[in-house]
This record gives structure tokens, sequence and C-alpha cells, in this order.
């Protein structure tokens, strides 16, 4: 298994002067093709920073960002959104659609911007949809959707341009248990089957052991970087298995 990222030294200094603010403090990190890793710590800690270094969506004050083994850190800011738009899959807390334009047109995005043909994008949209279930929401306007439907389409719109790598937010944050359980479902198979490596970032300690490592931060600093143990793993699924059965439970008789 290759490295696909490896991140030396990362610190991002926000502010300056007297208001400076050391967010990440020399992180070092490698992460394997294939690999599900789960980035956990308190709120505060340098995790949404830590991913918008690794995902190239921010520059860091010192260190290097690999991808492939190229130098991140020097391609210009042309190279590195067609890279972006080619490799990777967002699903980011904050939902960042474009809120008049269809959900077509927000899922066809990143393919346009990798300069995808017009054909092949509708067509490669419409399967993504079709993934999340959603196809028949196509046309509307994204502002029509309900919140768990408009995480789906961000999910459509990450994985539309079979992206190398996932990175994902608090995927499940504001999702009731179904639909987040789907969403995990779904990222967790595009691993499994389709190879691609998974960055997630959580506090839900169930989602971080169902990854095969978690890395700790505090402070800004990795204070553990371990392997998930099969026997942890396989309660988590289990924890998470009996929760699902629970809820569905409480709906059928609700609905009685
Ligand atoms: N643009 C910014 N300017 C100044 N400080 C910032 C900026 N963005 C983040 N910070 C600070 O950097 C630290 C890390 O923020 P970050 O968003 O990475 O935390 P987090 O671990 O993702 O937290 P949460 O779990 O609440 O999402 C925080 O103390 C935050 O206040
Ligand atoms: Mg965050």
């Amino acid at each position: 298994m290759g490295k696909v990222i490896e991140a030396k030294n990362l610190t991002k200094i926000y502010g300056k002067k007297s208001a400076a603010f050391t967010a990440l403090d020399g992180i070092n990190l490698d992460i394997n093709e294939g690999e599900s890793v789960a980035i956990v710590g308190k709120s505060g800690s340098g995790k949404s920073t830590l991913m918008h270094l690794l995902a190239l969506l921010d520059t860091p004050t010192k260190g290097t960002i690999e991808i492939d083994g190229q130098n991140a850190t020097k391609l210009s800011k042309r190279q590195l959104n067609k890279l972006r738009n080619s490799r990777f899959g967002f699903v980011f807390q904050q939902f960042f659609m474009n809120a008049n334009d269809t959900v077509l047109e927000n899922v066809i995005l990143p393919l346009k911007i990798a300069g995808v043909s017009r054909f092949k994008r509708k067509k490669m949209a419409l399967e993504a949809l079709k993934i999340v279930d959603l196809e028949s929401k196509a046309k509307n306007k994204s502002t029509d959707l309900s919140g768990g439907q408009k995480q789906r389409v961000c999910i459509a719109r990450a994985i539309v341009n079979n992206p190398k790598i996932i990175f994902a937010d608090e995927p499940t944050g504001n999702l009731d248990s179904a639909t987040g359980d789907k969403i995990t479902d779904l990222l967790f198979a595009l691993n499994e089957k389709r190879g691609v490596t998974l960055i997630i970032v959580t506090h839900d300690e169930d989602l971080a052991k169902l990854c095969k490592r978690i890395v700790r931060i505090s402070d800004g600093k990795i204070i553990s970087d371990s392997a998930v143990r099969k026997d942890a793993q396989a309660k988590a699924s289990e924890r998470r298995e009996k929760e699902a059965a629970r809820v569905k439970r409480a709906n059928e008789k609700e609905a009685k």
C-alpha cells in the first residue's frame, strides 16, 4: 500500500503578532492508500484545521504536504483546483451548496471544474444521486431540500468524481440516526469495495472505531495514533446495529 498523503511538520498559525494563535503545532502524519482514519479530539483542538490543510483547501504556515509523492505546497492555484476536483471528495459540516442551483447542478460542479464533458458529467451526476436515493430530486432547487437530503446531495457530490480520498468532517453530525447510519454505511462501502481512502473527523467514538485507525488531537498536536483492535471494531459495529434496530422499533411503534 502506497502513501497517498504525507504531512510533515504541519503548523498553522491564525492571526498575527499578539493575536497569533497556533491551531496546529508540528503535525507529522502519513496516510496509506485504502486506509480509513478517524481524527478525534475536543472542540477547538484543530481537527477541521488539519482536515482543511490535508485536503489542500488552506495552506500551512509551516510544513509540507505531499499527495502521491508530489509536493502540494508548490502547486499553483489552478493545479490545486484540478487535483482536488479530480482526486478528492468532501463531506463537510457546512454544506457549501449553491442554494439557487438545482440538485443536479450542485452534484455536477466538481466534474465541470475537472473538465469532464457535458454529456458524461450529467450521466455521472445522476448515477451518484441514485446511490444516495435522490434521483427524483435532481431538478429541484437545493434550498427546497430537508437537512438530511442536503447532506445526501453533498455525499453525491463527494463521490461523483470517483475520488481516491474522501474527507468527511462530522458527516453524520446534523442527521437523525437512520440517515446517519445510511451515510456511514455508504462511506465504508466505498472504502471496502472501491478502496477509497477515508479520513473522517468525528465526535462519535463508535463511528471512529469503525475506522482502521484513530488519530487523537489535543491543542494542535497528535497525542496518539493507533490501529483500532478488531474486537473494539466489532463491538462498535454491534452497538450501532442495536441502536439502529431500537430506533426502527420506536418508529414502527409511533406509526401504529
Ligand atoms: N480563521 C481562524 N482565525 C482564528 N482562529 C481560528 C480560525 N479558525 C480556527 N481557529 C481556531 O483554531 C482552533 C482550532 O479550530 P478547528 O476549527 O480546527 O477546531 P475543531 O477541532 O475542528 O473543533 P470543533 O470540534 O468544534 O469543530 C480553535 O481554537 C479556533 O478558534
Ligand atoms: Mg471542526
